[in-house]
């Protein structure tokens, strides 16, 4: 009994190891990489075990007049000085010798997407497209990631597609991103960076070549005009509030750059990172938000009556 339990909970510990954000299930060429490094690390460092633990088994069994004085020096030598030394740097040469395609550039070609990190979201802009904690790449298709900091350091990590890159003030760091099937992956922030540290996800969307231009060439287009009367309420509210100061809605004359561009708003993944993208959420972002992102610089509309909110919310969610 107690043998099935320990599969049964062997089988769950390694179904938590596949998903969006799994190293050991890579969706990339720098994850593949790091994760054909770490299979082959845990399957020697296993037989290594598996050698000790029947060497000890075997010495334990064995009386002590079986071992003469020479044997006994050659398995310390052999075993506790050669084997650990030519392993181990036979592993090191092998790590270090990944690396170089890990931080290799793609073709000049790529497309360079550039991301920001903020206290606390991802800033992401595809020349004069500019997105908030989502990434859209294409199948096959490698990309540069330069990545700036806006404020404190902070770090990339999209545990799926590659290794963790960090975004330093005041410099340029390189990612290439190579996706090697098409899904929806998470990419965090790996670096401790303030209040709400935990809350900088990005979404990571890797589609089919063309349906990336197309989506490229939609989220060029500027805003629609707000549908319905509640919606056309909540672009009144919207300029009655000040909201341009921050944020930029292109075609409306909003070209506030502090915070997200939030022309597509309402079509992307997720809402600040980590809130479902619905008019219900907007609304609760914007009337609770230092409760929902502590520390964010946004401050909370609470103070507007819930029409007013009701009708800002559905603006925005209606942004796509
Ligand atoms: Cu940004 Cu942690």
């Amino acid at each position: 009994m107690s043998r099935v339990r320990a599969l049964a909970a062997a089988a769950l510990s390694l179904a938590g190891c596949g998903g969006a954000e799994s190293v050991l299930d890579p969706a990339g060429r720098g994850a593949e990489r790091i994760a054909t490094l770490f299979w082959w690390m845990s399957g020697g460092a296993a037989l290594i075990w598996l050698a000790m633990a029947a060497l000890a088994v075997w010495a334990v069994r064995s009386g002590p007049e079986r071992h003469g004085t020479r044997s006994a020096a050659l398995l310390i030598v052999g075993g506790g000085v050669a084997f650990p030394t030519v392993v181990l740097a036979a592993l090191l040469a092998w790590g270090l010798s990944s690396l170089p395609p890990l931080l290799a550039a793609p073709p000049p070609t790529s497309r360079v997407i550039r991301v920001t990190g903020e206290q606390w979201w991802w800033r992401v802009r595809y020349g004069e497209v500019e997105l908030a904690n989502e990434l859209r790449l294409a199948v096959g298709e490698p990309v540069l990631v330069e990545l700036e900091s806006a404020d404190v350091v902070h770090s990339l990590w999209i545990p799926a597609l590659s290794g963790k890159v960090d975004a330093i003030p005041g410099r340029v760091t390189r990612l290439t991103l190579e996706p090697t099937r098409t899904g929806t992956f998470r990419g965090v922030c790996a670096e401790y960076c303030g209040a709400s540290h935990a809350l900088m996800e990005l979404a990571v969307v890797v589609v089919p070549p063309d349906e990336l231009e197309r989506w490229l060439a939609d989220q060029a287009a500027p805003a629609r005009a707000p549908k319905g009367p509640l919606a056309e309420r909540g672009a009144a509210q919207w300029v009655a509030s000040g909201c341009g100061a921050c944020h930029a809605v292109r075609g409306t004359g909003a070209d506030g750059v502090i915070g997200p561009d939030l022309t597509h708003v309402g079509g992307r993944r997720m809402l600040a990172g980590w809130l479902e993208n619905s008019q219900h959420e907007h609304r609760r972002w914007l009337a609770r938000t230092s409760e929902l992102k502590p520390g964010a610089r946004m401050p909370s509309f609470g103070m507007l009556a819930p029409d007013e909110l009701d009708a800002l919310a559905a603006y925005l969610e209606g942004l796509e």
